[in-house]
């Protein structure tokens, strides 16, 4: 694939997303109730982070058995995590940041990935590797829309997925920033409801969300 096929893959795929959960599954035996119940909601597409011993079994569980969930790996930070996100069949990678070591590994693998950015000098290394798909992250905490605005002077074409502070309250705001092509969190799925099994309840968290992000 191409530098630009892979770069439109992903940006096609985040900005269908809309919104992007990010994932902490801290019990494998979680893994697809909660896929199920994000897609139930209407939220296909999932961040399962590297933050936890179950992460990449959670990943696969999903991947076998809820086929409508669009599954990513997050949390990527080095080539290793790379390859492990490919191996297990992820459909897509993100990372919280660009080191030049996994941005030169994401450049030469397959799997469309969105390195993570904060600074005008990490977007730059990020272009010089050709991504211009990327996360914002922490986006709250990192300057918010004003940074965001002022990083879309110099770097036109650059695409965001913000991440970071984001939740119902602000996520619209996020989502009519012309350079955002959707937003992702952790909102959707808070870990007293996933510790609860509250299944019900994060459907319809993500329903109303998408509700009110589609019509925004
Ligand atoms: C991420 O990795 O994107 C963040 O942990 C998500 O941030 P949030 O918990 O503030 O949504």
């Amino acid at each position: 694939m191409t530098e630009t096929a892979k770069q439109h893959q992903i940006a096609e795929l985040i900005r269908q997303a809309i919104v992007i959960p990010v994932l902490t599954i801290e019990r494998l035996e979680d893994a697809v109730p909660l896929a199920k119940a994000l897609v139930a909601g209407g939220v296909r597409t999932l961040e399962v982070t590297l933050r936890t011993a179950v992460a990449v079994d959670a990943a696969k569980a999903m991947i076998a058995e809820v086929p409508e969930a669009i599954v990513g790996i997050g949390t990527i930070l080095n080539g290793d995590d790379l390859a492990r996100a490919e191996a297990l069949g992820a459909r897509f990678g993100i990372s919280p940041g660009a080191t030049p070591e996994l941005l030169k590994a994401a450049a030469a693998s397959r799997l469309p990935f969105a390195p993570g950015i904060a600074t005008a000098s990490e977007l730059m290394q990020a272009l010089a590797h050709g991504f211009d798909v990327v996360k914002f992250f922490p986006a709250e905490q990192a300057g918010g829309i004003k940074a965001l605005r002022a990083l879309a002077g110099p770097f036109r074409n650059v695409r965001v997925c913000p991440t970071g502070g984001i939740g119902e309250a602000n996520a619209a705001t996020w989502l009519a920033e012309p350079n955002v092509l959707a937003v992702g969190g952790s909102w959707l799925c808070p870990a007293a409801d996933i510790r609860a099994g509250n299944w019900a309840g994060i459907t319809a968290m993500c329903a109303r969300a998408m509700k009110s992000l589609k019509s925004g």
